[in-house]
Formats: C-alpha cells, structure tokens, sequence
C-alpha cells in the first residue's frame, strides 16, 4: 500500500507540464506546436525565451525531487518507486492525452532527491558530452544510460533498479530524436546553421 501512495504521488507531480504551463502563461502559445513538440526545457528554449527554459528546468526537476523526498519520509524503502513514477508521469501525463515531454529534468531530479553525489557525477557527464555534441538529446541519452553505471561504480546500489527503469522511459522518448540523429537532422543548441 506504501508503494502504491508513493508511485500515486510521484506519477502526479511528475504528470504537472509545467513547460506548457510557463510558456502558455507568458503568452508563447503552445510549446507543443514548436521544434520536436515536447513539453520539456530544451524545446521550451526554442521560444527564445531563455529564462522560461531556466524555469522549467528547475520546476521539473523540482517535481522529481519532492515525491523522492516525501516517500523517504514518510514511506521509507518507496523513494525508488515514488522517482520513477514522476518521470512516467512527466512523460505520459493524463493532462495531455498521456504525452508530454522525454523525462530527463525531471529525472536529473530524481536523482539529485536519491543520491545527490552519484547526480553531480551525472552532471559532469551530461555537461562534457552537451561541450562536444552540442545536442541536447545525445547528452540526456548519454548521461541515463551512464547514470546506473555510475550509481554502481560509486557505491549506491539501492538506485541502480530505478535508474535502469528511468533509463528505459527516457530513452523511448528520444526515439524521434534518435530517428532524427540517424537522418543528421537533429538540431544543436546554440548558434549555427542547424541549430535550435
Ligand atoms: O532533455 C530533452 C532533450 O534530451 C531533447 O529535447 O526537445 O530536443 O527533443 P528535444
């Protein structure tokens, strides 16, 4: 039953497109109609509007991490469960026909709720493989594929489970973005001729 409340809780918070919501408010329109048509930060970014971008970073990843802590709390053994219920929720939100963004912010915060040293890791990861692509997608790929590893390497066992299932989600989001590298059509971030 604990676990139940944990995967309700993360899968609810997790499913609030603040994305969509930020970019709505600020009279941008409907972020899902620009660029790969997710709901997440990267894409909010393609509205130019770079502060907006910031914002839904830090909300995202905030939805990830609240569930993580409250199921600590309150149910402990369930933070696994409560994270990757958030990124499902992010993902598949029942607020958006059971769409929405590829989970990597909200992941980011998961971990950092989870085990915060294995997440810098991750970040140095996600920052040097973001320096030499300068994709956004080849970067979140990398560095949830990378983070179990890490986890193991670093002595965190007990998040190895959810980071492999967050993984999977994250992953089978990119499958556009992973359509679009194999075309060379995926675009960059920051200046030049195909970039977002
Ligand atoms: O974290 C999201 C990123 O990996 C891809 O976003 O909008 O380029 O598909 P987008």
């Amino acid at each position: 039953m604990e676990t139940l409340f944990a995967a309700l809780l993360g899968f609810f918070l997790g499913s609030i497109p603040f994305g969509l919501l930020l970019t709505r408010a600020a009279g941008l329109g409907d972020v899902r109609d620009i660029g790969s048509g997710s709901i997440g930060a990267t894409n909010v970014l393609r509205t130019g509007n770079k502060g907006l971008a910031a914002a839904t970073v830090l909300l995202d990843a905030a939805k990830g991490a609240v569930p993580v802590l409250i199921a600590a709390y309150f149910w402990p053994g369930t933070e696994g469960v409560a994270g990757v219920a958030a990124v499902a929720g992010h993902c598949f939100t029942p607020w958006l026909n059971f769409k929405g963004g590829k989970g990597f912010a909200t992941a980011a915060g998961v971990l950092l709720a989870l085990a915060w040293p294995v997440m810098l890791a991750c970040a140095a990861v996600w920052a040097a493989t973001l320096a030499v692509s300068r994709i956004s997608s080849v970067s979140s790929m990398t560095t949830v594929i990378a983070a179990p590893l890490i986890a193991w390497a670093m002595g965190y066992p007990q998040v190895i489970a959810p980071l492999i299932a967050i993984a999977l989600i994250v992953i089978i989001q990119h499958r556009a973005n992973i359509g679009r590298l194999m075309r060379g059509e995926e675009p960059k971030v920051g200046g030049g001729k195909n970039d977002s």
